[in-house]
């Protein structure tokens, strides 16, 4: 089990308004750390940075922006960040690629990609410098393998997976700690709204806060944590097919999740 309060007195939470991102700042605050909440929707984040017990400072941004990490950084410069967890990064649209416009498309892959990169490179620099520090990246059961209907998704999630688990492997030795942390279907807002707008099936979907409270204990086990899986430091469970069966299980299990019900 991590004892979070060795990272530091601070922690980021990109994407804390609803769903596991609020989760995730509840949780933190049981631990006593203080929080910056970053979203969108800023009523939102005020409504529940007023409910924890511990520091807040709610920061307005869009991460789907070009300069919305300098923003972030800006916007913390005083503040010493002990752990960054970047959990925006849901699929409201559930498209294929070429149903999608390119501008959102862009906007994105910004937010999924290199606004996660960029934080990574900013806040884990300083963490590392600091010599402690924690990194939650949240990706998706989405990054194993491609599938019909998840091209963007899953192309950023593997990156998000990537990063993660290499950034895990340059920094193990200088105090700061990485975790990926793989998600299969979570009972958050954002997946409702998608599923709601598809039609599609709502059992079996994991609890936020139950995510939340592991992610947080387990964040020194990384590279890799895959909540809710029978082995949840193993390997990819699709990682003994051959790449054109994982390819088609993918497009099948996606195509069930957003089915309408019978
Ligand atoms: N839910 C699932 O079934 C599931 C499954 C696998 C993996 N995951 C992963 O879990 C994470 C959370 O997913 P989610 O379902 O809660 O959906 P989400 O759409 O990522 O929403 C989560 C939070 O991110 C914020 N957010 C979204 N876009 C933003 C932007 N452009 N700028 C700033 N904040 C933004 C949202 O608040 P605002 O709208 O207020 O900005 C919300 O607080 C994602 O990384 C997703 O890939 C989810």
């Amino acid at each position: 089990m991590t004892k979070i309060d060795k990272y530091g007195p601070w922690a980021i939470v990109a994407g804390a308004s609803d769903g596991t991102g609020q989760a995730f700042a509840e949780e933190l605050a049981r631990h006593g750390v203080n929080v910056v909440m970053v979203a969108r929707r800023k009523a939102l984040l005020e409504a529940v940075a007023g409910q924890l017990p511990v520091a807040t400072r709610v920061v307005e941004l869009d991460l789907s922006d070009p300069g919305a990490i300098d923003a972030l950084a800006q916007a913390t410069s005083d503040l010493e960040i002990g752990l960054l967890i970047y959990n925006a990064g849901g699929d409201g649209v559930n498209l294929p690629l070429l149903d999608r416009d390119i501008a959102e498309l862009r906007g994105f892959v910004r937010r999924n990609c290199m606004a996660v990169m960029e934080a990574c490179h900013h806040f884990g620099g300083l963490m590392r410098s600091r010599r402690r520090g924690g990194v939650v990246l949240v990706t998706s059961g989405a990054a194993w393998c491609g599938g019909k209907g998840l091209a963007p998704y899953g192309a950023t999630k593997a990156f998000d997976l990537i990063l993660a688990e290499s950034l895990w492997a340059e920094w193990r030795d200088d105090g700061v700690d990485v975790l990926a942390l793989v998600l299969g279907a979570t009972d958050t807002p954002s997946l409702r709204r998608s599923l709601a707008r598809l039609g599609g099936q709502l059992d079996g979907l994991a609890d936020p806060g139950a995510v939340a409270t592991a992610a947080i204990a387990h964040l020194g086990d990384g590279p890799t944590w895959s909540y809710g899986m029978p082995d949840e430091r193993g390997p990819s469970p699709l990682g003994a097919l051959p790449r054109r069966e994982a390819v088609e299980l993918m497009s099948a299990g996606s195509a069930a999740l957003h089915a309408p019900r019978e």
